[in-house]
């Protein structure tokens, strides 16, 4: 039987990459997207290897429009379907400062990526 796809955003690290593991010894191939260069997240790609889980590694971010179709279109290319999304790629405001004190700037980041580019 073909082995089920589940794409992790926020896969390369911390508890994106948690799941991702997990997700593959429960026996899913893996689709993990993230913004940084995928020479950044060897060690780990090198963790699923040594378990023998399939993975393949967008580099993206989900408040990219493009990124995501291109998220979609590589793992259907690379894997033939989709079985489940793990919306885990968030992000912290990069200056944590007082209600007060927040930017504009800051504000869209943090939204566009964590309410915008999770839903879309
Ligand atoms: N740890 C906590 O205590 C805590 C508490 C509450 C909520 N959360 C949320 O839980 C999730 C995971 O937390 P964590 O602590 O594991 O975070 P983390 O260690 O900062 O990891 C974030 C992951 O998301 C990726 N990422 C960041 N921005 C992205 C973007 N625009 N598009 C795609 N991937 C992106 C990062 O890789 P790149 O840097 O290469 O993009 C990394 O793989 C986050 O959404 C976080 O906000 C965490």
């Amino acid at each position: 039987m073909m082995k089920k796809v589940a794409i992790v955003t926020g896969g390369s690290r911390g508890i994106g990459f948690s799941i991702a593991r997990q997700l593959g010894v429960d026996g899913y191939r893996i689709v993990i997207l993230a913004t940084g260069e995928a020479g950044r997240y060897q060690e780990n790609f090198h963790l699923l290897d040594e378990l023998e889980i399939e993975w393949h590694y967008v580099q993206g971010s989900i408040d990219s429009t493009e990124d995501r179709k291109r998220l979609v279109e590589e793992t259907v290319s690379r894997f033939s379907r989709i079985d489940v999304l793990v919306n885990n790629a968030g992000v912290a405001p990069l200056e944590r400062n007082d209600l007060l004190e927040m930017t504009e700037e800051s504000f869209d980041r943090v939204i566009g990526i964590n309410t915008k580019g999770t839903m879309f």
